[in-house]
């Protein structure tokens, strides 16, 4: 193979040498008599260098400086150095800081022949696979942007289909209307002042819209009746927990939001349904759901009783912290009037109160 070979010496007769060696075999040389002048010919050249011959000791910058501004701003090219016969230490040193290798003068033309294409061919394979280590990168960044694309995709469709499915809901109980989207803006208040995760948020979001999607399977003479539910008939409303999680597991997806279905009539005080959870049994993001809901179910009015006033509601909430409700998120909830959620759409139809499920 015939190569661009730089080779810098401050002494003429060297440089005279490696001149007439070289180009006999083909390759095509570059003489410089000092760091300017290869730093200047690295720059202009319009062929590009295949291999620098790099004496270390010569007047104004020394080759080991050289060595260094060379490995950074020309990685790919290798540097040979060449030493005195006896500056064995320093060649070594200069192998350290980056010369693909190093000569010892006088040297003979076989043993320069064949460095000098073996540091080519190290250099090139060095550059060859750090290429292709690059490509590789670059592949790889590639599909996580469209990973990424895909699962924003994903992620919106659900959403809007778990927005449908809320929507759905609200439209056979009208007494809740607006109901799922108030509890999760509540929900997210609290959760944001929570300091949660972006994905600990999609689910609180996800989670609250679906809390009450089981009630799609509750009849709607039990959850539009104008009075008083009977035991056999809260014992059936209860069952919207368990209904729910059944609709959601037949969707991969869907799969996050089930504890905070499943589980949103839990009590701190292990007193709900449908496991009796207690405390920090309670999934975190369920706690925070059960406020919410809590909340808004006080304070919009369902088909047997009229609304609570918010002050009222706070001080339910408040008394019962420690007993329903996980007593930090209670103060959270409170103190940062967290309940306060913009362009809510209002549902209260004045119906005689009753009781309070
Ligand atoms: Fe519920």
């Amino acid at each position: 193979m015939a190569y661009h070979i730089a080779a810098t010496d401050d002494d003429p007769a060297i440089r005279k040498i490696l001149n007439i060696i070289l180009s006999k075999e083909g390759h095509t040389v570059s003489v410089c008599e000092n760091g300017d002048h290869l730093m200047a010919l690295l720059k202009q050249s319009r062929d590009p260098i295949d291999c620098i011959l790099l004496d270390i000791k010569m007047p104004g910058i020394s080759g080991m400086e050289l060595l260094g501004i060379l490995g950074k701003k020309y990685p790919t090219i290798p540097v040979i150095m060449l030493t005195a016969f006896s500056d064995l230490d320093t060649g070594m040193k200069a192998i350290r800081s980056g010369a693909e290798d190093y000569l010892s003068k006088p040297v003979r033309k076989s043993e320069l022949l064949s460095r000098i294409n073996e540091a080519v061919l190290k250099a090139k394979k060095r550059t060859d696979e750090k290429q292709k280590a690059q490509k590789i990168s670059e592949q790889h960044k590639i599909l996580e942007d469209q990973l990424i694309e895909t699962h924003h995709s994903i992620t919106r469709t659900m959403m809007a289909t778990i927005k449908a499915f809320s929507e759905t809901l609200e439209q056979k109980d009208p007494y809740t209307r607006g109901h799922c989207s108030r509890v999760s803006a509540i929900s997210l208040n609290i959760g944001r002042m929570c300091g949660l995760n972006d994905s600990e948020m999609t689910i609180l979001e996800g989670g609250s819209l679906l809390h009450d999607i089981g009630k799609i399977g509750i009849p709607e003479s039990i959850l539009n009746k104008p009075e008083r539910l009977d035991p056999d008939e809260v014992e059936i409303l209860k069952t919207h927990t368990l209904a729910g999680e059944k609709i959601l597991k037949f969707i991969d997806m869907f799969a996050p939001y089930i504890p905070i279905v499943r589980s949103h009539h839990e009590r701190y005080d292990g007193n709900g349904y449908p496991d009796g959870m207690a405390g920090e049994e309670i999934p975190y993001l369920v706690r925070i759901v059960t406020i919410a809901d809590t909340f808004d179910a006080m304070t919009s009015g369902r088909s047997y009783r009229k609304s609570v006033p918010i002050e009222e509601t706070i001080s339910e909430i408040q008394n019962n912290k420690g007993l329903q409700f996980d007593p930090e998120l209670v103060d959270l909830f409170i103190n940062h009037k967290l309940y306060i959620i913009n362009a809510v759409p209002e549902t209260q139809p004045e119906i005689e109160p009753v009781l309070s499920l």
